[in-house]
């Protein structure tokens, strides 16, 4: 049997092949961390970390998973983020925030990385200066209905300037 690494924990894989990674997550492993909003890749409240990258949990199947390692918002217990996130008002409701919190957490890996969004000025650089503007662009598949987004640019801008304030 295929099992998919889950927060660190092995699991099994649905033998149901229709099942999407969001509901083997919420319904069947009971980690409601994730929420479910549009369930049609509209906003990004589902977004998980799949092998390290950020992923669209309700349009995943969760065989997709198979043989990869899965990072949900309870796995990222204690990231910087979560207390930036708090700090800086970047939630209210806090529906969207365990999506916003994935994604913020890839994004920092693909910066890391220096991988460049659509409004990166060059192109070829090795290391992308990340602005408000690069956080906005590279945040914009994950909606915050109560608008907290303002404060979540401040936690991911905090949360990076401090890891640039450590390495120096
Ligand atoms: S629930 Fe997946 S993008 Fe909205
Ligand atoms: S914190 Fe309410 S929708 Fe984002």
């Amino acid at each position: 049997m295929e099992h998919i690494t889950i927060n660190g924990t092995d699991v099994a894989a649905p033998e149901d092949a229709r099942v999407s990674l969001l509901d083997l997550l919420r319904d069947q492993l009971h980690l409601t961390g994730t929420k479910v909003g549009c369930n049609q890749g509209a906003c990004g409240a589902c977004t998980v970390l799949v092998d390290g990258d950020r992923v669209l949990s309700c349009l995943t199947l969760a065989a997709q998973a198979a043989g990869r390692s899965v990072t949900t918002i309870e796995g990222l217990e204690s990231h910087p983020l979560q207390d930036a996130f708090v700090e800086r008002d970047g939630l209210q409701c806090g529906y969207c925030t365990p999506g916003q919190i994935c994604a913020a957490a890839a994004m920092l890996d693909e910066v890391r990385s220096g991988a460049p969004s659509y409004v990166t000025p060059d192109l070829g650089a090795e290391h992308v200066a990340l602005s408000r503007v690069e956080v906005r662009e590279r945040m914009s598949g994950n909606l915050c209905r109560c608008g907290a987004h303002n404060g979540i640019i401040d936690a991911i801008m905090h949360v990076a300037e401090s890891e640039k304030q450590e390495a120096a």
